[in-house]
């Protein structure tokens, strides 16, 4: 069975796709952006996947691809074309190529027109490709920077595109108006662009006529993306921003909350504050509370998270650890950055044995 999720990032309208398999649990990751790492890895993490290749489309303008992080973090492979000249891959892809992920794989399709380095990655079946900027949803990607050629990216999507079974599902890199997927026959119809019998002259005055823009991250993204992501002296990642917090081995839910194991809070009580959430009978009542945790009920806490000395990292806690999920989001608002939830909560805790003031036995 395949396993398949489109992420997508705001900031830059990017879609990342996960693509596993779960008989092996191998699976690759297309375009991933470098400021949603750590959530992907979350989901890589929840979904039982080992993350074999990041694979990139192209060299990106608008995005730092998360790449070479996402090796630092999983250790996976980075693969891209041959052809985008980028340093720091592990494997140069070339047009037929295959990239296999466990009992699937996707075929590589130089697709150039966009970049000369664009492919599209199509699934082995067929029944999916994942075009990146070369046509998008009713448009296609730019052609006036990098090496942008009108004439190749008409081409390309012409043979290499649209060629493809017309049931085939494509997932293009971006979409602006939250479309999420056409396919080969929608776009042969309904692409103003690319579709009906559009030719190759008229697509080309089409392009030359679009005025945009100049893209905001293009300076930093581009020289960043041909190290395939590597941090280097471009003012626009902050040093530190992607590291994660040292206090405690802390664990990143693909919800987005940090999380601290039980067994390391009951042993490490002195080095943080834990803050219970919960209502002051819940607190005084059958499942007892931690050693030294304020209270601070859920409903007051964003009031009073001034109050809370700022001289340890802070543990919440609540019943059953959702109520404190939340809890985390209020104090990370309020200012205070060392926070993490106590997944469980009290359920958890005392299911483990571990020791409590007050309770019942
Ligand atoms: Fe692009």
């Amino acid at each position: 069975m395949l396993v398949f999720r489109q992420l997508f990032d705001p900031t830059s309208s990017t879609y990342t796709y996960l693509l596993g398999c779960s008989t092996s649990g191998e699976a690759v990751l297309v375009d991933p952006v470098f400021e949603q790492a750590r959530r992907d890895a979350a989901l890589i993490a929840e979904l039982g996947l080992k993350l074999q290749w990041t694979l990139e489309t192209h060299v990106h303008a608008d995005h730092v691809t998360g790449a070479w992080l996402l090796k630092q973090k999983l250790g996976s492979g980075i693969a891209l074309a041959a052809a985008s000249d980028a340093s720091g891959a592990d494997r140069l892809l070339a047009d037929g190529d295959r990239v296999t992920f466990g009992r699937r794989s996707l075929e590589v399709r130089a697709t150039p027109g966009h970049t000369n380095g664009c492919v599209t990655y199509v699934l082995d079946d067929e029944s999916m490709a994942f075009t990146g900027d070369c046509i998008l949803i009713r448009g296609s990607g730019r052609t006036d920077f990098q090496q942008g050629d009108p004439r190749a990216l008409y081409r390309s999507v012409r043979s290499r595109i649209f060629s493809l079974p017309e049931t085939c599902l494509l997932y293009p890199a971006h979409d602006y108006r939250g479309l999420t997927a056409t396919s080969v026959a929608e776009e042969k119809k309904f692409n103003p662009r690319l579709g009906g019998e559009v030719g190759e002259g008229d697509y080309v005055g089409y392009m030359k006529n679009l005025d945009l823009p100049h893209p905001k991250k293009i300076d930093e993204a581009v020289p960043a993306n041909l190290r395939c992501g590597q941090p280097g002296n471009e003012a626009g990642v902050p040093p530190g921003t992607m590291e994660d917090p040292h206090w405690a081995p802390l664990r990143f839910t693909f919800g987005g909350v940090w999380e601290v194991e039980p067994h390391w809070l009951e042993e490490n009580l002195a080095k943080v504050r834990v803050v219970d959430v919960r209502e002051p009978n819940e607190f005084t009542g059958p499942l007892g509370h931690i050693r030294g945790a304020t209270l601070v009920p859920l409903g007051e806490l964003a009031a009073r998270a001034p109050e809370l000395p700022k001289d340890k990292p802070i543990v919440a806690v609540c019943r059953a650890g959702s109520r404190s999920a939340h809890a985390t989001a209020i104090l990370q608002k309020a200012g205070i950055a060392d926070v993490a939830n106590l997944p469980g909560g009290m359920l958890r805790w005392r299911a483990e044995g571990r020791s409590v003031e007050g309770g019942a036995l």
